[in-house]
């Protein structure tokens, strides 16, 4: 996975047929997806669950882009390894599961991970201001986690004070919850460049129907680009 600054759209499979994963990843990514966001979530830090590392290791050989895993989850520490093995390129931790994620990014990045690091709605841009230097992506949650199809929540200051925080640094800023044709140019413009949809790609469309998630995708992308600035 390189660093480029373009605009890349990650589908999220929280919204995806559950009981037809593989077909799903496959057919958002012929549809144009960039990455492919995996919601690992443990009933515990968030109020819903999904799947764990040993359906992760699953999907790993459906996506051919890069595979996104938000974790949902706390503790952390203890699961680190088990994300690597599955195949996770980028494994993302939230500042707010537990007092060391300074060690958490150190751990991800030693298992040969890229590390991301997620702030949910009420917690400030300062509270990454130490991890800069151990982070290659910081996801700013624009709805409280745990469900998809939420209502966005404006969270364009935060991104523009990262951006501005970040400096030179080649750190993503990806945006998660409430992405669509509407909200995507907000994001865009403030200096997000991964920007994550889950009701908002798979809305309307099917295995057997993909072009919809293909109609979709560019949707979202042409609204977004152009916006960078
Ligand atoms: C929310 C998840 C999101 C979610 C986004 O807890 O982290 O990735 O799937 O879904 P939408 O795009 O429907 O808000
Ligand atoms: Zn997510």
């Amino acid at each position: 996975m390189s660093f480029d600054r373009n605009i890349k759209i990650a589908p999220s499979i929280l919204s995806a047929d559950f009981a037809n994963f593989g077909q799903e990843i496959q057919a958002i990514e012929a549809q144009g997806a960039d990455w492919v966001h995996v919601d690992v979530m443990d009933g515990h830090f968030v109020p819903n669950l999904t799947f764990g590392p040993q359906a992760v290791k699953a999907f790993r050989p459906h996506v051919k882009t890069v595979m996104d895993v938000h974790l949902m989850i706390s503790p952390v520490d203890a699961y680190i390894d088990a994300y690597a093995d599955a195949g996770a390129d980028v494994l993302t931790a939230h500042i707010e599961a537990g007092p060391h994620i300074h060690r958490t990014l150190q751990a991800i990045r030693a298992a040969g991970m890229k590390a991301g690091v997620a702030l949910n709605p009420g917690t400030p841009a300062e509270a990454v201001a130490h991890l800069l230097d151990l982070t290659d992506l910081i996801c700013v949650m624009t709805v409280n986690p745990g469900f998809g199809g939420q209502k966005f929540i404006d969270m364009t200051g935060k991104v523009r004070q990262l951006r501005q925080m970040i400096g030179d640094r080649p750190l993503h800023i990806e945006i998660d919850g409430g992405v669509d044709p509407k909200t995507a140019p907000l994001v865009a413009t403030a200096g997000a460049d991964v920007l994550v949809a889950g009701s908002a790609v798979f809305k309307g469309g099917s295995v057997s129907n993909p072009e919809v998630y293909g109609e979709n995708i560019r949707a979202i992308r042409a609204a977004a680009e152009g916006q960078w600035t």
